[in-house]
């Protein structure tokens, strides 16, 4: 059967750009295929699950739960941000469940609104028998273990999984052996030092429930003709699909490009050149041309979905919860100059409110492909030349089948772009 589902994922997508279609609807709805990418897509690779800037001072953390893993996120004393299990290592008990209050929102009630997964503390302490655990994650205090055969604390530390900071951002891998991942993605740094990565700030986050597969919210993301008809009024006249292109294929992410109109790319420049704030946050000083002309799309596989503009960055994580069903966490990014200006309340109210009127109008179009993929009338679909993003991370899948990763096992499909 799974074979089957594979035979019919390579005949859509092993094949040039102009014969490719869409995916075949049980992709999206299939417990089975779902259960193969747990384990070998989700499992295999390097997952976002927080930015620095949502840890910034010792003992801040974040709850995340990522495919069934209660994560925390946390600051600790030496400023290093880890990652561990939530999971206890006494009877298994999520030591910071949904509603738990101990450690949260004491300090970083002054940098609110902030979602109830943020917190601060000084220690870690399991709700249930009362165990401490340091910021580093080992265990301090146990009440009544003194009895206990050959009880040492110093084997019962938080568990931890491969962890790696890229760019600011936190990823963790379930699989202690994977390849890291900056290697795959070190020509991306140059593209991304202009705005300090590092230095950007989450200003905004929101959890969204998506009855839609992870694999449409990331062809949604990832492609932009949809500017034509979904975001006809707010996106197309300032970048038209027409002018999309994608960069050649690469092992471990994709690159699209939206050129801005020229009208839109001088309103940018003089924004630059005057300080004007009236249409966009403040632009980001020292972007190359492409950076300041053009939107970009980098999906980092499987599930690190970012968007840059010179003035602020949209950061998708998403949780694939079940075949058809995900949770889906957005954060708008800016620099840290850009946060502490008197006027940044009333900047993000407003840019804020762009970006979730066109995020809308793509949950929309999300939730009503996935009914679609549900009918027994779906098949798959010719794909157009401007969707080359959709069809890359069908060859990532179709590469993940074979054990392997794109580029690796065949030549890397071609550069879009005009000038190559
Ligand atoms: S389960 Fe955590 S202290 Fe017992
Ligand atoms: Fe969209």
């Amino acid at each position: 059967m799974l074979q089957s589902l594979f035979d019919q994922l390579h005949a859509v997508c092993d094949v040039p750009l102009p014969n490719a279609r869409s995916l075949p609807g049980e992709l999206y709805q299939s417990p089975e295929f779902h259960q193969w990418e747990r384990q070998h897509v989700f499992a295999a690779d390097w997952l976002p699950v927080a930015h620095v800037s949502q840890i910034p001072e010792p003992g801040d953390f974040i709850t995340i739960d990522l495919l069934g893993e209660p994560l925390v996120a946390i600051r600790d004393t030496d400023g290093t941000p880890r990652v561990f299990s939530r999971v206890c290592p006494h009877r298994s008990m999520d030591i910071l469940p949904p509603g738990h209050t101990s450690g949260r929102l004491t300090k970083t009630a002054a940098r609110a609104p902030l979602p109830e997964s943020h917190g601060h503390t000084r220690f870690l302490q399991c709700p249930y028998h009362a165990w401490s655990f340091e910021l580093n994650g080992r265990l301090v205090a146990c009440p009544e273990m003194q009895h206990t055969c050959a009880f040492d604390r110093a084997d019962h530390s938080l568990r931890t999984f491969a962890t790696t900071l890229w760019n600011g951002f936190l990823f963790v891998n379930f699989d202690a052996t994977a390849p890291p991942l900056a290697p795959d993605l070190t020509e991306l740094n140059d593209f991304l030092a202009p705005w300090q990565p590092e230095q950007m700030v989450v200003v905004r986050e929101q959890d969204w429930e998506c009855d839609f597969d992870w694999k449409v919210m990331v062809e949604n993301f990832s492609e932009t003709y949809h500017h034509l008809g979904a975001h006809h009024s707010t996106l197309q006249p300032l970048m038209p699909a027409k002018r999309n292109w994608t960069e050649q294929e690469r092992r471990r992410y994709l690159h699209s490009h939206l050129p801005f109109t020229d009208r839109y790319a001088a309103s940018i420049q003089s924004a630059l050149d005057t300080g004007d704030t009236t249409a966009t946050f403040p632009i980001q000083t020292g972007l190359t041309e492409a950076g300041m002309t053009h939107w970009h799309i980098i999906i980092g596989y499987p599930l690190f979905l970012l968007l840059t503009a010179p003035d602020s960055w949209a950061w998708y994580r998403i949780d694939p919860i079940a075949p058809g069903k995900a949770r889906l966490t957005t954060h708008l990014l800016v620099p840290a100059s850009t946060r502490d200006r008197p006027d940044f309340p009333d900047l993000l109210k407003r840019e804020y409110a762009k970006l979730i009127a066109f995020h809308l109008e793509d949950m929309e179009v999300c939730a009503a492909v996935q009914r679609g993929l549900q009918s027994r009338t779906s098949q798959p679909g010719p794909l157009s030349h401007l969707e080359m993003p959709v069809w890359l991370f069908h060859r990532y899948l179709a590469a993940r089948t074979r054990q392997t990763w794109p580029t690796d096992d065949r030549p890397a499909a071609l550069s879009q772009s005009p000038t190559a």
